[in-house]
């Protein structure tokens, strides 16, 4: 994939580009807790959306997608372009100069091979490629941390998610072989090696496309910002669910209404669980860690309704194997992929068993994505 975008660059701008790789992510446990500032375990993964790009003598960028086949002009000071991949280089160089940088043209040709909608941040893995690569031929100085923050408020301020940050992080601190433990309030992390022996991590596809802008994950922190507001009337200093227990929450549920007092239970629930698979894994205890993923599973399935008839099948398939540690559904949600942790020796039936049961239930096969946790954000070339 690298060379490709290397030689569609030459091609296109000729020689002389730098080459710069940000990987896509799964997420272990801790799901839709960030943006109420709690806790996720995310690590980076060995697909990767890769830029190449240099400084041209200009007065607009010229920009190359290889997935997509389509080549656009763009002045960043201009009209926010229509094309959406090209709204996130956009809305990345915006918020480089609204904290003082100056993004002078550049040519671009991009490309990669995280599965578009599946769940694995391929637009927080350009957000974070295309940050690392302006930061760093301009010379930017921008820290890792700050390229989290400009690839968020991309989401925010020119998609129209209300993302969180673990994305966005997971891309840019990602290292192999570990999971980043991450307070969403501090932003304080942690690298928990993660080697599950004799297990695998496998990844299901259902193939159902989720858009997370025009849906319900904006209805969702909404949901969760009134139920902070509730609590908020009667304890001074609460911010977010992460200052919220369960003892408050029971005590004015009355106040609430039922649905926003279910979304505010699976975070404070989902936080405890993370906290509580953390403990297993530093023990190298990976059936209580499975245990706690099926949990999550259970909550975002029936208390925050972000599942689907597709991921709830996976994941019912998945617990009645044996072989299976955990499964649950990953990322957003309405759609994209289940996370699982399977034991090698059971590894080769349990693929025949998902994709026989589920494609006589759906009509076709889920797509199987196995990965590896990797490094983040880094220079090729
Ligand atoms: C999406 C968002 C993240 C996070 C997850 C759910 O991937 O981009 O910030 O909220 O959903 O955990």
């Amino acid at each position: 994939m690298k060379t490709k975008i290397q030689e569609q660059f030459e091609k296109l701008y000729g020689d002389g580009a730098s080459l710069f790789a940000s990987p896509g992510r799964v997420n272990l446990i801790g799901e839709h807790t960030d943006y109420n500032l709690g806790f996720v375990l995310p690590g980076a993964i060995d697909k990767a959306i890769y830029v190449a790009v240099k400084p041209n003598d200009g007065k607009v960028c010229r920009l190359h997608s290889v997935d997509y086949d389509e080549t656009i002009e763009m002045d960043i000071h201009g009209e926010k372009p229509e094309k959406q991949w090209a709204q996130y280089i956009y809305g990345v160089a915006n918020e480089m100069e609204k904290r003082g940088a100056l993004i002078r043209p550049f040519d671009m040709v991009f490309g990669g091979d995280v599965p578009l909608g599946a769940g694995l941040s391929s637009s927080a893995a350009l957000e974070s490629a295309v940050g690392f690569a302006l930061n760093t031929i301009y010379d930017l100085g921008f820290g890792r941390e700050q390229l989290a923050k400009i690839g968020q408020m991309t989401e925010h301020n020119y998609v129209g998610v209300r993302c969180g940050i673990m994305d966005q992080f997971a891309s840019l601190f990602g290292e192999a072989g570990h999971v980043i433990r991450l307070d969403c309030r501090s932003l304080e992390y942690k690298l928990e090696p993660f080697d599950p022996q004799g297990c695998k991590v496998v990844l299901f596809d259902t193939k159902v496309k989720h858009t997370l802008a025009s849906s319900e994950y904006n209805v969702r922190r909404a949901q969760c910002e009134a139920g902070v507001a509730v609590v908020l009337r009667h304890v001074g200093g609460v911010e977010s669910l992460r200052d919220v227990t369960m003892d408050m929450l029971d005590a004015y549920k009355g106040e609430m209404e039922e649905v926003v007092y279910r979304r505010c239970r699976y975070v404070i629930e989902e936080n405890q669980r993370l906290l509580d698979a953390c403990a297993a894994l530093e023990k190298g205890d990976y059936v209580t860690f499975g245990q706690k993923m099926n949990g999550s599973h259970d909550g975002l399935s029936k208390d925050y309704e972000v599942s689907c008839a597709e991921l709830d099948f996976l994941a019912d398939v998945a617990r009645t194997n044996s072989g299976v540690l955990g499964a649950r559904m990953m990322g957003g949600g309405f759609g994209g992929c289940t996370i699982n942790l399977v034991r090698a020796e059971a590894y080769a039936d349990f693929l025949e068993e998902i994709s026989d049961k589920f494609s006589h239930r759906f009509g076709q096969t889920p797509r199987i994505i196995e990965v590896n946790i990797s490094q983040g954000a880094h220079r090729i070339a």
